[in-house]
């Protein structure tokens, strides 16, 4: 079996002991984030994919600070999509000259940030906004985000379906527009989908996004600088599940960046950066039975947890870790959240120890489009606390509230004209 594999299965005593101490520290529903493994992944991008080829942070994927923080000290770029992830970049010391702001319509409040921003490179997602963006005399450089003319192979497809970027179509009409147009466009974007764990599959991905790229440059007749691919890269959240074989892909950008000459090619990455590294720590309040089996209710759920409904992890992500619990007496048990939701089944029939109230449940490849993504006041409830651990150093990213601030900057309503009770 693969090396890193059976690391991930089997995690190390410093690892259980931070889980165990972040849970005693500040409760739960607690995310808590390995920063050594989101070092880690930096590192193995560099050793296995050309020096040339840049990586940028998607924010989107979890747009913690402290996260932020660590990924802005490794060096790598990042990839924003609104004002806020743009507040943030800054904000974790990103340099400007490495932030790329993509997203379908920049609005008004990003437009200002920009004209402070001038040297990130703004992804320009329809002929609309670039007439827009070029209206506002916003002062960065553009590159125009293109519809994949091809079918996606990922898990959360954004192929020629999707609506997302200039089609061949508006390429015509954009060509007749950029003579008299404010930005310099100097190149070109294609982002074909999330979750590519095949590298045969995911080189095409970037084979195609370049070969769409080229093609493009040609019809505008511009000598295109910036190329970004996108990526897609999966990680593995099934526990006989393979891992992205990462050589195969630096072979295949080995050969793109020299296609691509003088052009640059950089990639974002949200997933692969991140999932890994974060685990979600619950604890275990109640009994159920669920589908004629035992089942236990833990005090999180799918609210916080938004990655779970589109990867259909129910039914396929690693048992949790049961941190106080040792017996290998295991039985087929379902775990589900704490709201009144028929959907809110986080684990089936998952090889569990016999659990009793108050033990911890931490799940795994966490770590992104958790939070982030997540309809997270559902049942009014506050977000969960966020920690980090650097082997047995640990921090606090994000204090727990109490249930009462769901009513923070809320305001009654007090009618000028009261109904008057019957
Ligand atoms: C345009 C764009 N870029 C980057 C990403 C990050 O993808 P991933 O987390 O798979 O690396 C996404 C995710 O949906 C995206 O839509």
């Amino acid at each position: 079996m693969n090396e890193s594999l059976e690391d991930r299965e089997r995690p190390d005593e410093t690892t259980l002991l931070a889980l165990r101490e972040i849970a005693r520290r500040y409760g739960t529903p607690t995310y808590a984030f390995d920063l050594r493994r989101v070092v880690a992944q930096v590192e193995k991008l560099r050793r296995h994919l050309p020096a040339e080829i840049e990586i940028l942070y998607s924010l989107k994927s979890n747009a913690s600070l402290g996260i932020c923080d660590v990924l802005a000290d490794c060096g790598i770029g990042v990839d924003v999509a609104s004002a806020g992830e743009l507040a943030t970049a800054l904000e974790a010391g990103f340099p400007q000259n490495r932030i790329f702001v993509a997203g379908p319509f920049k609005l008004a409040e990003t437009i200002a940030r920009l004209h402070h921003t001038p040297e990130a490179i703004v992804s320009v997602d329809s002929m609309s906004e670039l007439q827009r963006l070029s209206d506002e005399r916003i002062p960065n450089s553009a590159v125009l985000r293109l519809r994949p003319d091809f079918g996606s192979c990922a898990v959360v497809p954004a192929g020629s379906e999707s609506r997302f970027g200039f089609t061949c179509d508006e390429l015509q009409r954009c060509r007749d527009f950029l003579p008299s147009c404010n930005l310099d466009v100097i190149g070109f974007h294609v982002f074909a989908g999330s979750q590519v764990l095949d590298a045969d599959r995911l080189n095409e991905h970037l084979r195609r996004s370049l070969d769409l790229s080229l093609r493009a440059a040609e019809t505008l007749s511009i000598a295109p600088t910036y190329f970004n691919l996108g990526g897609g890269f999966g990680i593995s959240y099934a526990p006989d599940g393979e891992e992205l074989d990462l050589a195969r892909v630096g072979e295949e950008l080995a050969s793109l960046a020299a296609r691509a000459t003088p052009a640059r090619i950089v990639l974002e990455l949200g997933r692969y950066l991140v999932a890994e590294s974060g685990w979600y720590v619950t604890s275990v309040v109640g009994h159920q039975t669920f589908q004629g089996r035992p089942a236990v209710i833990v005090d999180g759920g799918v609210h916080q947890r938004a990655d779970m409904c589109g990867l259909h992890l129910r039914k396929k992500q690693r048992p949790p870790l049961v941190l106080n619990v040792d017996s290998t007496v295991l039985t087929p048990t379902d775990v589900l959240g704490c709201l009144s939701l028929p959907d809110d089944v986080m684990l089936e029939a998952s090889p569990l120890p016999k659990l009793s109230r108050g033990d911890i449940l931490a799940f795994s490849n966490a770590g992104a489009y958790g939070m982030w993504s997540s309809p997270a006041i559902f049942h009014g409830s506050p977000l969960p606390a966020e920690a980090a651990f650097d082997g047995s150093d640990i921090y606090l990213m994000r204090e727990r509230k109490p249930a009462q601030s769901i009513l923070e900057d809320q305001h009654h309503v007090v009618r000028k004209t009261a109904t008057s009770p019957v």
